[in-house]
């Protein structure tokens, strides 16, 4: 009885320890990214049209799928070797976010996730991708 009780509470221990580790090493959030006040409040200038919702996409498919993949999951290739969980541009946790938040994380960036101000220098261009990426679901 003993022996029994030792070797299911070892069980029970190392499900408990496996589970912790899982826990601790699984990037499934985003650290906080905070965001400059003049950019949280900016507001995207250009209305969304199936113009720039088509020039967003290009865009997108030339500068963002490698790593952010085709539906927005983040599942892109490059996104493998990357030591950052990228959140799905389709989640409601990204849309929930202002229009100058999802600006700012995607030009200026962080981190992994690079600066396009230089790539990508023109504001147009910039928010259609924007309105492309409100598109997935
Ligand atoms: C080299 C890979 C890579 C490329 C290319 C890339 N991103 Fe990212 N992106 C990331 C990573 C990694 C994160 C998560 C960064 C973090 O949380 O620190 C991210 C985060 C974001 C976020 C924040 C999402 C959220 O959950 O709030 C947006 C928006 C974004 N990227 C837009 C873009 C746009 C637009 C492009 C193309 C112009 C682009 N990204 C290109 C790697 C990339």
């Amino acid at each position: 009885m003993k022996t029994k009780f030792g070797k299911s509470a070892l069980a029970i221990l190392s499900v408990l320890m496996v589970g912790l580790v899982l826990v601790a090493f699984t990037p499934d959030q985003q650290k906080p990214w905070e965001v400059p006040a003049k950019y949280k409040s900016m507001k995207n200038p250009l209305k969304a049209t199936t113009a720039n919702i088509a020039t967003g996409k290009t865009l997108y498919n030339k500068f963002c799928k490698s790593c952010h993949g085709t539906k927005g999951k983040g599942d892109g290739p490059k996104a493998m070797n990357l030591d950052s969980k990228i959140r799905s541009l389709a989640s409601a946790d990204y849309k929930k976010q202002t229009d100058g938040e999802k600006y700012y994380k995607s030009f200026i960036g962080r981190d992994e996730m690079p600066n396009f101000t230089k790539k990508i220098p023109d504001k147009e261009d910039q928010w259609a991708i924007v309105n492309y990426m409100e598109t997935f679901k």
